[in-house]
């Protein structure tokens, strides 16, 4: 006989129950710890690890309308590591989220509202417009009727909606006009408590083509990883700024016709992770990542999960870092 059923034999009728509770009680927390374990896991968004990061641009926004809801819900289903949102600031203060300076492209409704420039209206009349019907109207074979009336979200709607639960790459649009976009932006950080899991495991990379926004933020912390975007056309002329960019971010996202593989080995040789956008075909996401990027913007999350789950090897082993080891690599 086991010596652990010898023993528990010895303790007699009232031992043995109490030795049942204890084994129960146990059994219970252990399991409690587990169910807590799964759920946060589940409930957390993955911190970038040892992968090529897919980046919902402006949602899945090939599939559904940009920067709405439906097309960041779609993105998380579709496999996106981070979901995108440009920076627009109201005339009342408020940043939502929409690309364009202006209305015209994509809202629809009374034109004193959803025409002209976003930050000369209030939050209530953009409140008023549809971003969603216009996405019908331009791709008939992509319509929905859930589409029609989507509103422009807050930022903080997002943040409300989505929580911890995933991971944003945010940019500071217009910046130059749009006042105190930085401190808004970090204020609503810390309103959601997001601003040390960006410092600690990148659940928010904030990205601008404006270094002095960027250098901005950096002043105002200097934990936040940033990403400078990049719309030069040469590698050269980019490679010849990455020793400033490398003073104050953790990536570049250039265009992706400017991406070679000079650019990639002295954008890693600092440190720094190559993220271009925007890559919507499959040779394309191929080719760049035979270069060894690190993660690219893609209005097709969907596409671009099945061409990272087709390529050969083990499927984090390219040239990408998890954030600890760009860490490393930028102390050593
Ligand atoms: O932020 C990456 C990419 O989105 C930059 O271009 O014009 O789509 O914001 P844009
Ligand atoms: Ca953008």
């Amino acid at each position: 006989m086991p010596a652990v059923a010898r023993r528990v034999l010895a303790l007699g009728p009232a031992g043995r129950r109490q030795s049942l509770r204890q084994m129960n009680r146990c059994m219970a927390a252990v399991l409690t710890v587990v169910a807590a374990l799964v759920s946060a896991s589940a409930a957390i968004a993955e911190p970038p690890g040892e992968q090529v990061l897919n980046i919902g641009h402006r949602g899945a926004s090939g599939e559904a309308p940009e920067h709405t809801l439906p097309a960041y819900d779609l993105a998380i289903r579709q496999g996106a590591d981070y979901i995108e949102q440009d920076l627009q600031l109201t005339s009342d203060g408020v940043l939502v989220v929409l690309h364009d300076e202006t209305l015209d492209r994509t809202a629809r409704g009374p034109a004193a509202n959803c025409t002209g420039r976003v930050d000369t209206k209030t939050l209530a009349q953009l409140k008023t417009c549809d971003v969603g019907s216009w996405f019908n109207a331009a791709f008939p074979e992509r319509a929905r009727p859930e589409y029609v009336g989507l509103r422009i979200p807050s930022l903080e709607e997002v943040f409300q909606r989505y929580g911890k639960r995933i991971n944003y790459y945010i940019e500071t649009k217009s910046p130059e006009t749009a006042d105190r976009m930085e401190e808004r932006l970090l204020a609503l950080l810390d309103r959601y408590g997001l601003r040390k899991p960006a410092a600690v495991r990148r659940q928010v990379l904030i990205q601008s083509f404006s270094p002095a926004s960027l250098q901005k933020i950096h002043a105002l912390d200097r934990s936040l990883p940033l990403i400078q975007l990049n719309q030069i056309t040469d590698s050269a002329q980019l490679r010849a700024q990455l020793d400033g960019i490398a003073s104050y971010a953790v990536g570049i996202g250039p265009f992706l016709s400017n991406v070679d593989a000079a650019l990639v080995a002295a954008a890693h040789d600092r440190c720094l992770e190559v993220h271009p956008y925007t890559v919507n075909d499959a040779a394309t996401m191929t080719r760049l990542l035979d270069l060894g990027v690190d993660g690219m913007f893609t209005n097709f999350p969907a596409l671009l999960d099945q061409v990272l789950a087709k390529r050969a090897g083990p499927p984090k082993s390219r040239a990408a870092k998890s954030a600890r080891a760009w860490d490393r690599c930028r102390r050593t």
